[in-house]
Formats: structure tokens, sequence, C-alpha cells
């Protein structure tokens, strides 16, 4: 099944193009890893892939199924892009709280739970601003994976993890995975690509070229 489809789709910043009449078919069930350097557009295309940001030209069709019905919002899909906006003088449970009320899906104790999943101590009373890289990163992990959301859009997602969380992280995408959901993330750490991807997408000169991922 089609999860999103992009169709002839252009962008550029004042001048600077960054993709030119890309098409690219992302089907549900698979982990999908996008490659390509710094300021190669990664990040631009997760954005236009969620609608924050609109294409000059062509169009990103999301599935029904995952859109609000009358919007385009794609309320299944949980995201990191960039650094997620945290309010630094609350604790970590309370930001995810504040999240967790917009949509009001989830309970206080499945958000602790996301916590414990991916190693952060949801009872301290440890102020954001005072978290390490590691913990902000995960935090912005429990924030994507907490309402069980079916698409999960997860850039960079494994920077400043230690190894331990690094194999954690990569355990709990192959178990969504088999459960069905569909995963698109960029990584500059190869390893993270081969070992979870079943296809791998590379920008090149502004264009998507599929690449096989045969492993190393
Ligand atoms: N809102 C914006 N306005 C103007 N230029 C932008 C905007 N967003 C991104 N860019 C530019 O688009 C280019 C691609 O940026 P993007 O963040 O997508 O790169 P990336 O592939 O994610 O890089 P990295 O590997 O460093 O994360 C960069 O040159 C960036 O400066
Ligand atoms: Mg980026």
């Amino acid at each position: 099944m089609k999860i999103i489809e992009l169709s002839n789709v252009s962008k550029a910043f004042k001048g600077q193009l960054l993709f030119n009449d890309v098409n690219l078919t992302i089907e549900k069930g698979r982990i999908y890893g996008l490659v390509g350097p710094n300021g190669s557009g990664k990040s631009v295309l997760f954005k236009m892939i969620c609608g924050f940001i609109k294409p000059d030209q062509g169009q990103i069709i999301i599935h029904s199924d995952y859109r609000r019905k009358g919007t385009d919002f794609p309320h299944q899909f949980g995201v990191i892009i960039d650094r997620p906006g945290y309010i630094g003088n609350i604790s970590g449970f309370e930001n995810l709280k504040r999240w967790a009320s917009i949509l009001n899906l989830v309970k206080d104790e499945q958000i602790k739970d996301t916590m414990r999943l991916v190693g952060l101590n949801p009872d301290t009373p440890q102020k954001v601003r005072n978290y390490s890289l590691g913990m902000k990163q995960k935090l912005a992990f429990a924030q994507a994976i907490m309402e069980d959301q079916e698409v999960l859009i997860l850039d960079e997602s494994f920077n400043a993890l230690d190894a331990d969380s690094v194999i954690n992280t990569r355990k709990l995408l192959l178990s969504y995975k088999q459960e069905g959901k569909t995963i698109l993330l960029t990584s500059h750490n190869r390893e993270d690509i081969d070992i979870l991807c079943d296809d791998v997408i590379q920008i090149t000169n502004q264009r998507l070229e599929r690449l096989v991922n045969v492993g190393d």
C-alpha cells in the first residue's frame, strides 16, 4: 500500500535548487533511509512530506488513512526534524504531557512507559534545559513514538546516542517494522542505514536515486 507519493516535486530556496522534478513512492511496512551530504535537502524533504513546507512544483500525496479528515495534516506521523521545541524549565515528562494534550490520545502511564522504553526516567524532576544532548534526543524520540504513530519520520534520531541506546533504538525500530509501521530516517552513520533500511534513497544532483541496500 502506498502511504506517501511524491510526484514531479521541485523545490528551491533563493535560487538554490534542492530538488528537480523528483518522484518517490513510500510503501507501508518498510524502512527507508535517506542519505546525502550536509545541505543536500534531507531535512527539507522530510519537512515537505510532513506538510511543514510546500514544494514549488509537483505534489505530495499522503494516503487518506494517514491524514485527518478534511486536512493535509498527517496525524499518524511521528516526527523528529531538527531540534524540537522544548520548554526548558519543566521536566521531560511535563514536556511530553503538553505535547500529548494536543491530541489527547495517551494517558500519563503510557507517556511514562514510553520514556522508560527509550531509556529516560519519567520520575526525575530534572528540567529539560539541564538534559544532556543524548537525553534530549531520547525525549524527541519519545515524543515521536508515544502516540503509537503508524509512520515515523526520523531525521538524525541516532545523533548523540550512546552505543547501548543506538542498539536499543535500532531494535525498537525493527520491532515497529514487524508491526507494519513505516519508517523514514536519515543518519550519517552508514551502519544504521545498512542494518535498518530496506530501501536507501540518495540525493544526487537534486534527484532521488534509489540504491539497493546490500549491507556491508
Ligand atoms: N527555510 C529555509 N530557507 C532557506 N533555505 C533553507 C531553508 N531550509 C533549508 N534551507 C537550505 O536548504 C539546504 C538543504 O538543507 P537541509 O537542512 O535539508 O539539508 P540536510 O540534507 O538535512 O543537511 P544535514 O545533513 O546537515 O542535516 C541548505 O542549504 C539550507 O540552508
Ligand atoms: Mg538535516
